[in-house]
């Protein structure tokens, strides 16, 4: 190999104070595994040096506490997007010591490359393969490593060798799009086509050291369903159900995307199951646990995603009967994966969670109260804006029934009403489609809305009988305010 072998402490040690940096990876998937670590101990040892050490950090959509959550446990992030979810990246968004960019996942690379954000000097890379000729093969994700990788000033890889080169070449579907004003249309016919190439080729000019590692991605399993997880991924069955039997869906089905988290998982084993929806392909942003086994049931025929974010067990299930899985996932760049053109072209039946949604269907996927965040909007904003069915679904209550998912306004607001067709709760389904404003409150109160908050939310509308929105902007908050003052939005005062 032309390239220097670098131990972790020394590729940290080569990023200095107040850089730029882009990683690898969407969610756990393909991220860098030691450097990250590395990073967050030489900043450690800066800070007790007496020196500052924060850096800027970009990723494809960063989740765990090993590869963003550790730099932030160490108060070395500056700023991060576009998306978190570690605890300690959370508490650093929240409580100020962190700039957090919560931005639409698809559209970052374009910014980068046009050079709208801070510009990368390093690109931190996990490969499983990589050539003299500066041919790399990625590991179980793209995400934005494309894009990082042409903007960056310097690569660092780590080489992970428990992924087959020979295996991940097989699933890897790299396309750039050009940049407006050249943009042609992105030449998917077919989900399944392929349109990029196996592996991505850098500058080997750029790739200024190698470190070796050998670690999967530490990815946990889901929770197991809960009793109001599976209803409402039963609520979901028997309205796509519906939609099929009664024609408003091809025969031959419209592909499904499906969101992140406990209840995106519950919904999507619940749509497996429908012995009346045929078999689906995916076009999506995440490939969770779930779509394996969906496929090896014959259930979905193929997936396409920007990441392969499975646990291990999963992983080498895939690595195991890969002749099954071969023609079945393609992994491509994120600003394909949710690019909004192709979700509006294939008529995408699209499923993403919310936090709250509010009587009109304004949907809250990010912040809590208002004020902090929970992880970021993610892909779901890519797909809600195009997709052919734009569902959103939540329990009806959280935290013992404390706060209710229905609120008279919503606190944050990721997708507005104009964008929302269809909200889904435990309780039942809202169809919003062709709705006013007050059809719209009436449709989720009933339908969505725990019983305990009916009355409060039936009051509220009640209050202010004029307008097209009939909000009554004293009382929009009301419920949260009770929260916040009482523990409990059931003491929200109406009066
Ligand atoms: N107010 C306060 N807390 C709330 C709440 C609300 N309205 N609704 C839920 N919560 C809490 C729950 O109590 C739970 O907390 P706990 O872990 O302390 O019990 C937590 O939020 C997560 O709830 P859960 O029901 O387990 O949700 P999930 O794992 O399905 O995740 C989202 C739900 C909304 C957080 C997650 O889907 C997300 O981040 N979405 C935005 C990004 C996105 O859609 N990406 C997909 C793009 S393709």
């Amino acid at each position: 190999m032309r390239y220097k072998i670098l131990t972790a402490e020394e590729a940290a040690a080569m990023v200095n104070h107040g850089e730029c940096v882009g990683f690898s990876g969407f969610a756990n998937a393909g991220s860098p595994k030691v450097l990250p670590r590395a990073m967050a101990a030489h900043a450690r040892r800066e800070h007790e040096a007496g020196r500052p050490w924060r850096i800027e950090l970009m990723t494809g959509a960063t989740t765990s506490t090993l590869v963003a959550g550790c730099l932030a446990g160490e108060d070395a992030l500056e700023r991060m997007m576009p998306y978190q979810s570690s605890p300690e990246t959370r508490r650093a968004a929240n409580n100020g010591s962190m700039h957090y960019i919560d931005a639409h996942v698809s559209l970052m690379a374009q910014q980068m490359r046009y050079g709208h954000l801070p510009r990368i000097r390093t690109a931190v890379v996990e490969v499983c393969d990589v050539t003299d000729e500066g041919e790399l093969t990625l590991t179980t994700s793209e995400g934005n490593t494309p894009t990082f990788c042409q903007v960056a000033e310097r690569i660092i890889l780590e080489l992970n060798s428990y992924h087959d080169p020979r295996q991940l070449r097989c699933l890897h579907d790299i396309y750039l799009p050009t940049d407006p004003p050249h943009r042609r249309f992105i030449p998917l016919n077919n989900l399944d086509d392929r349109i990029g190439t196996p592996t991505l080729k850098v500058d080997p000019e750029k790739i200024v050291g190698v470190v070796l590692t050998h670690e999967p991605d530490d990815i946990a399993p889901f929770k197991e369903l809960s009793a109001v997880t599976e209803q409402i991924g039963e609520n979901m069955v028997r309205f796509l159900e519906k939609e099929y039997t009664e024609g408003r869906i091809p025969p031959e089905g419209l592909p499904l995307q499906s969101g992140v988290g406990n209840v995106a998982n519950a919904v999507l084993a619940s749509v497996g199951n429908s012995a009346i929806i045929p078999p689906f392909k995916m076009h999506t942003e995440v490939l969770q646990d779930t779509v394996i086994d969906l496929m090896k049931r014959g259930r979905c025929l193929f997936s396409a995603s920007c990441c392969l974010h499975v646990c291990d067990e999963v992983l080498l299930e895939i690595y195991r009967n890969f002749d099954f899985y071969r023609d079945k996932i393609l992994l491509r760049p994120q600003e394909v994966s949710n690019n909004p053109a192709i979700a509006r072209r294939i008529g995408l039946i699209c499923m993403n969670t919310a936090l709250e949604v509010d009587i009109f269907g304004n949907v809250n996927s990010t912040h809590i109260l208002g004020t902090h965040i929970m992880n970021g909007i993610g892909g779901s904003g890519d797909f809600a804006r195009s997709a052919a069915y734009t569902i959103f679904s939540c329990p009806s209550i959280a935290k013992g029934g404390a706060i209710s998912a229905v609120v008279p306004m919503v606190s944050h607001t990721d997708h507005t009403e104009h964008d929302v067709h269809i909200i889904i709760t435990e309780q039942g389904v809202a169809d919003l489609r062709g709705k006013s404003p007050r059809e719209r409150a009436e449709t989720i109160i009933e339908n969505c809305a725990h019983p305990d908050y009916r009355p409060l939310l039936r009051r509220y509308l009640a209050l202010t009988p004029s307008g097209h929105t009939p909000h009554c902007l004293s009382k929009a908050f009301c419920f949260h305010t009770a929260y916040r003052e009482t523990g409990d939005m059931r003491n929200a005062a109406l009066d």
